[in-house]
């Protein structure tokens, strides 16, 4: 099997609370290579139209005021089943839930903030990596 291609976030509240550098650690001691690497900070306008798929839920307007309220690291990583393993690799949506020694585990501290995002393989991973890192021309 060949390398597949993911992008995962540090989300705004792992970046202010200083965990830029350990979850990138963490990732690369797990075996993902770091392909793409930016620092941004999102408008509101922006972070909507990232997770437009979550348009008209309860939680989109708390999401994307908490995505554009301060920089955060988008990552492209690459691995051999990069994108059910990196899913795996930081555990369930809510922190509480999530598997000892996940990522959200030990940086989450809510549902809403916690600590990353990674593309889901059901979803359109190619244009969120395309979001943050956009195709040569
Ligand atoms: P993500 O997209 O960030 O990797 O997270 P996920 O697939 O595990 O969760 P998803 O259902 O896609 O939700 C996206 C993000 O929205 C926030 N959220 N808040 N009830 C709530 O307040 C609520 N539910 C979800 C979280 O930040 C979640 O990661
Ligand atoms: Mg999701």
């Amino acid at each position: 099997m060949s390398a597949e291609a993911t992008l995962l976030l540090i989300k705004p509240d792992a970046a202010r609370a200083r965990r830029i550098g350990e979850i990138l650690r963490r990732l690369e001691e797990a075996g993902f290579k770091i392909t793409g690497l930016r620092l941004r900070h999102l408008s509101p306008e922006e972070a909507g139209r990232f997770y437009a798929i979550h348009e008209g839920k309860p939680f989109f307007a708390g999401l994307v005021e908490f995505i554009s309220s301060g920089p955060l690291v988008a990552v492209r990583l690459e691995a051999e089943d990069a994108r059910r393993r990196v899913r795996e690799f930081i555990g369930v949506t809510d922190p509480a839930q999530a598997r000892a020694g996940s990522i959200r585990a030990d940086f989450g501290t809510a549902v809403r903030t916690n600590a990353v995002h990674a593309s889901n393989p059901e979803e359109d991973v190619e244009s969120e990596l395309h979001f943050f890192f956009p195709p040569e021309p």
